[in-house]
């Protein structure tokens, strides 16, 4: 594989397909409340991507190699779940947090960003793990720009995070993404600054960083899919799809209902 560079009719056909994703995240906020199931959540988002957008879940049987095909249309990771959560007939109840993770395919291109979600009242440790992982997400993010390498965005993530007391999930990454789900590049998560791939102009991919409270150990559930933390400590994730440009960054996957950035990123 290797990394493709995008054009401007692929930037303007990205940006398309990012902003639906993030206003699939938008219209399911409403229901993330206690008493919801993940299942009717999945099902929710289905029809809004099928039936109001226009879009393709990507999720939706998505097969790489070594997983059976992902039996639903979005990923719900809730509380110890790390990521790739299966919807099914868990109730959401208050005190949980959730990872919605969208992606959308509109007119060939891929869209792909996840929110964490508090569910009723959080407990203030998971509530500082959400916010701590988002300023991780956003510190990663702010490093994209020509001549910047992946070890400089994965030594900010990886230094916020365990300076926070928490740890850096290593087996998942960002990667890149276009008419493909997952391209080349691998995009870590911790690093060293100056190291790795150097960013050049018309380079797209995520940036969506997997933080634990505790340990950063992982294990397959036995779906196939939902990975959970070793230890059961709560883990969250924020994810956004970012293009690098002349002088910096373009976010894709904005929308009305996008969280702001950190007050410390300058825009
Ligand atoms: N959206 C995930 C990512 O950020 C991938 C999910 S693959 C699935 O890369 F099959 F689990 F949906
Ligand atoms: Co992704
Ligand atoms: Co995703």
């Amino acid at each position: 594989m290797s990394i493709t560079i995008k054009n401007d009719t692929d930037i303007e056909k990205m940006r398309i397909a990012g902003k639906l994703a993030s206003e699939v995240l938008d219209y399911i906020t409403p229901f993330v409340k206690p008493g919801v199931t993940t299942g009717e959540l999945d099902k929710l988002c289905h029809d809004y991507m099928v039936s109001v957008q226009g879009t393709i879940p990507a999720p939706l049987n998505y097969a790489p190699p070594g997983h059976i095909p992902y039996p639903k249309s979005i990923c719900t990771s809730v509380n110890q779940q790390v990521c790739h959560g299966v919807p099914g007939e868990k109730i959401l109840k208050s005190g949980d947090i959730v990872n919605l993770d969208i992606t959308v395919i509109k007119d060939g291109y891929h869209g792909d960003t996840s929110r964490m979600f508090c569910v009723g009242t959080p407990s203030i440790q998971a509530k500082r793990l959400c916010d701590i992982t988002y300023e991780c997400m956003w510190l990663g993010i702010a490093q994209v720009r020509p001549g910047a390498t992946l070890g400089d965005i994965g030594h900010v993530i990886q230094k916020h995070a365990e300076d926070s007391g928490y740890s850096v999930v290593r087996e998942f990454c960002g990667h890149g993404i276009g008419k493909k789900f997952h391209e080349d590049p691998q995009v870590l998560h911790y690093g060293r600054p100056g190291t790795g791939l150097k960013l050049q102009q018309g380079m797209m991919f995520t940036i969506e960083p997997m933080i634990n409270a505790g340990k950063r150990d992982i294990r397959q559930l036995g779906d196939g899919w939902s990975i959970v933390t070793k230890d059961r400590s709560l883990s969250a994730q924020w994810e956004h799809t970012i293009l690098v440009t002349a002088d910096g960054y373009e976010v894709m996957t904005l929308s009305a209902g996008s969280p702001p950035p950190p007050a410390f990123i300058r825009t």
